[in-house]
């Protein structure tokens, strides 16, 4: 349910405020903040930086735009100066960047700065992708996250995020404050919409399967091509599943494990949904390497499980 419901006076419940409520230390308040803070100027190059490419290549080879590396250099500079990180991995760096030796009591961030970025010049909605661990591993199974959150550049500009207590939504104000919009959002059992990333013509036979019985149950597609907005979606409508699943071709299909798929199904298992490669829970991979790719299922658990059930020809 939306917070601010009718009748009801709009409290302006802050960032800062509605962590304090969550029994987290003052370094994950702080940590959190700071990559809230990052998004403002990730959020000015989204609306006025240069469109074109970098010239350079990512961890996945991938060409990358000028906004990727801008969005990346926000995102780290933040990190490096907030004082309680010790590792940083990111979508558009090639390793590891190492912040403080083994340092006790701190934190180890994954995220990708500006997903969809290739969106941006046709003008639909794009994100930032965080996740947060303990300690100075970055290749801990996703369940070990004690934080994730995204921001989300929209028409509004929004972030979600979750300390394993729920899963929250904040709009950023014409001040540019984010203030509390949606608490503990729950995931509906199954859905009416349906997110397949990917070539179609690509598609194994238990998903192409799976998606005429989403179809004949009368499921809509909704797809924008850009994670964030599609997951987003589906999580403040509570009811519906996304799928980039493995390809002919890509058995591990597109997304990345660390940057996207823990984050998201991190929120979305705390929200009461589910995430599935197909054979297991994203959050139960073990990473082998920062550039691991995995298929994914996300949303209504009901949906997910049939998903499966499909995709291993049950
Ligand atoms: P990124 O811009 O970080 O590379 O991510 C793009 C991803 C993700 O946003 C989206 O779900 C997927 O690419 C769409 O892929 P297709 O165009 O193959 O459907
Ligand atoms: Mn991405
Ligand atoms: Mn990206």
């Amino acid at each position: 349910m939306p917070y601010s419901e009718p009748g009801k006076t709009k409290f302006q419940t802050d960032l800062r405020r509605h962590l304090r409520s969550q029994d987290i230390c003052d370094n994950l308040i702080h940590l959190i903040c700071e990559i809230a803070e990052a998004s403002k100027y990730v959020i000015n190059a989204v609306r006025t930086g240069d469109l074109g490419v970098a010239g350079t290549s990512n961890l996945y080879g991938e060409e990358q735009l000028a906004l990727d590396v801008l969005s990346d250099r926000i995102m780290r500079k933040r990190l490096i100066h907030s004082g309680v990180v010790c590792n940083i991995a990111s979508e558009e760096m090639e390793e590891i960047y190492e912040v403080k030796a083994n340092a006790d009591g701190l934190y180890s961030v994954a995220y990708d700065p500006l997903d969809g970025s290739s969106l941006v010049d046709v003008n639909l909605a794009v994100g930032t992708i965080v996740s947060i661990y303990s300690g100075c591993d970055l290749l801990q199974e996703g369940r070990k996250q004690i934080a994730a959150m995204y921001i989300l550049y929209g028409p509004r500009v929004s972030m979600v995020y979750s300390v394993g207590n729920g899963v929250h939504e904040f709009t950023m104000n014409h001040l540019m404050e984010f203030t509390l919009t949606r608490e503990n959002i729950r995931m509906q059992p199954s859905g009416n919409i349906y997110s397949p990333g990917g070539l179609r013509n690509k598609y194994n036979d238990g998903d192409e399967n799976f998606i005429r019985y989403l179809e004949a149950k009368g499921c809509k597609l909704r797809y924008s091509g850009g994670f964030v907005p599609d997951i987003n979606q589906v999580l403040m409508k509570g009811k519906g599943i996304f799928m980039y699943p493995a390809l002919n071709g890509s058995p591990n299909g597109k997304l990345r494990v660390l940057f996207e798929l823990n984050p998201m199904a991190f929120l979305i298992e705390n929200a009461g949904g589910a995430a599935s490669t197909g054979s297991a829970p994203i959050l139960d991979i073990k990473p082998e390497s920062l550039d691991q790719r995995a298929p994914i299922y996300i949303g209504c658990v009901e949906d997910v499980n049939k998903a499966v059930e499909y995709v291993n020809g049950r």
